[in-house]
C-alpha cells in the first residue's frame, strides 16, 4: 500500500522507510526539507512538504492508503518556556493538520501516531504499566495526552487509528543510546540518580517490525506499548551496556548534578516507567530482541 510518513528524515525515519520498502509498500514523505530529506533516501520514494502548525493540502498525501506520523519537536534539549512550546505545538498542531488532510483527501484507511511511554509519566516506580493504566500528570505525559487525543480525531473520521507509545528506541546512530556511548566507552558511564527508576526500551529493529505490524493489523486500534516485555531499571542497564562493551559501568551521576545540568529535562532519565506491551504481544508480535543483553549485542557488533 501507499504509506504516507511524517520525520522521515530523524532517528526512526530512514529505518522505518527502509523497512516500508521492504515489506513491499510504496512510501510518501512528508518533511520540512524535501529536497535535502529524498537526498538521503532510497530512489524511489515521493514526498511533499510539511510544516506543523501550516496546513497541508489533501494533495499533499498523494493518495496514501496509510499514514505513520512520527514528526515532532526533540524532547533532549533544555526545557525553556519556548522549547516545552515547541514540544508541545509540533505535536498537536501538526497532528490536527495531518488529520484534517486526512479527512479532505478521503483515501486513508490506517493512521498509525508515534506517543510515547512518556504518557503515563513518572510518578508510578516500580508499577507495571498496560496500556489500560491511568495517564501520568508531569509535562510529558501531558504532551502525550494532547498528542494523542489530537490522533484520535481521525478515528472520529472513520480512520482506523493507533497511537504507538514508543519505549526508548535503542540504536547507536541516535536517540538516547548515542548519547550514552561516548561516556560508556570511556569506562565513565553508570546509573544516574537512584538507578531503580525504569528504563523501558526497544531495539530500533523490533520498533520497525512493530509498526509495520500495526499497520497491517487495523483491528489493533486505541493505544499499543510499543516496549520490549522486560524493561530494567537504569542500574541494570547501566550494568548490561557496561558489559557488552567490556568497560566498567561503576559511575553513578547524582540526581542533583543531573538536573543542574539539565534542568526539568533531567526527569527523563531520573524517573521512569516499567512498561509491558501487553496488547502487541497478545495480538502474536514476536520481538527479535526480547532481552536487552541480546539487543546490545546485536547493536554494538561492528
Ligand atoms: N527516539 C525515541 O527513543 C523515542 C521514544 C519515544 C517517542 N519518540 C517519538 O517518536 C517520534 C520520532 O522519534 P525520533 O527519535 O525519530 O525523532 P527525531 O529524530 O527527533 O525527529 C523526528 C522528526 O520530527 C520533525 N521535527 C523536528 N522538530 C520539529 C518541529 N519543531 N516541528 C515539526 N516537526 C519537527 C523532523 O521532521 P522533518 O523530517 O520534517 O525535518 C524530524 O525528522 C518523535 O515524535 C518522538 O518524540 C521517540
Amino acid at each position: 500500500m501507499k504509506v504516507a510518513l511524517t520525520g522521515a528524515s530523524g532517528f526512526m525515519g530512514p529505518a522505518l522507510v527502509q523497512g516500508l520498502l521492504e515489506a513491499g509498500h510504496q512510501v510518501h514523505i512528508l518533511v520540512r526539507n524535501l529536497e535535502q530529506s529524498l537526498a538521503k533516501l532510497p530512489a524511489g520514494v515521493t514526498g511533499a512538504p510539511f510544516r506543523a502548525g501550516e496546513p497541508l493540502g489533501p494533495e499533499a498525501l498523494a493518495g496514501a492508503q496509510a499514514v505513520i506520523h512520527l514528526a515532532g519537536e526533540p524532547v533532549n534539549q533544555r526545557w525553556t518556556r519556548e522549547a516545552k512550546h515547541r514540544i508541545r505545538e509540533s505535536r498537536v498542531l501538526g497532528t490536527r493538520a495531518l488529520v484534517e488532510a486526512m479527512r479532505a483527501a478521503g483515501t486513508v484507511q490506517r493512521f498509525v501516531s508515534a506517543s510515547a511511554v512518556g504518557y503515563y509519566g513518572g510518578e508510578h516506580g516500580a508499577e507495571v504499566l498496560t496500556e489500560a493504566s491511568a495517564p501520568g500528570k508531569d509535562f510529558l505525559a501531558g504532551v502525550s495526552l494532547s498528542w494523542e487525543a489530537e490522533a484520535a480525531s481521525a478515528h472520529e473520521v472513520g480512520i482506523r487509528t493507533t497511537v504507538a507509545r514508543m519505549g526508548v528506541v535503542l540504536h547507536p546512530e541516535g536517540g538516547a543510546l548515542h548519547t550514552m556511548l561516548p561516556p560508556f566507552r570511556m569506562g565513565a558511564g553508570g546509573r544516574v540518580g537512584s538507578g531503580k527508576q525504569y528504563v523501558s526500551w526497544i531495539h530500533r529493529a523490533d520498533m520497525v517490525g512493530a509498526m509495520l505490524f500495526l499497520l497491517e493489523r487495523p483491528q489493533l486500534e486505541g493505544p499499543v506499548n510499543v516496549t520490549a516485555p522486560e524493561p530494567v531499571t537504569n542500574a541494570d542497564f547501566a550494568h548490561a551496556l557496561g558489559t557488552a562493551l567490556g568497560r566498567p559501568s561503576v559511575m553513578h551521576v547524582p540526581g542533583f548534578v543531573l538536573k543542574a545540568t539539565l534542568g526539568e529535562m533531567a526527569m527523563v532519565a531520573l524517573e521512569g516507567q516499567r512498561v509491558l506491551p501487553k496488547r502487541l504481544t497478545e495480538a502474536g508480535f514476536t520481538f527479535r530482541f526480547p532481552r536487552l543483553e541480546e539487543a546490545l549485542k546485536d547493536l554494538l557488533a561492528t
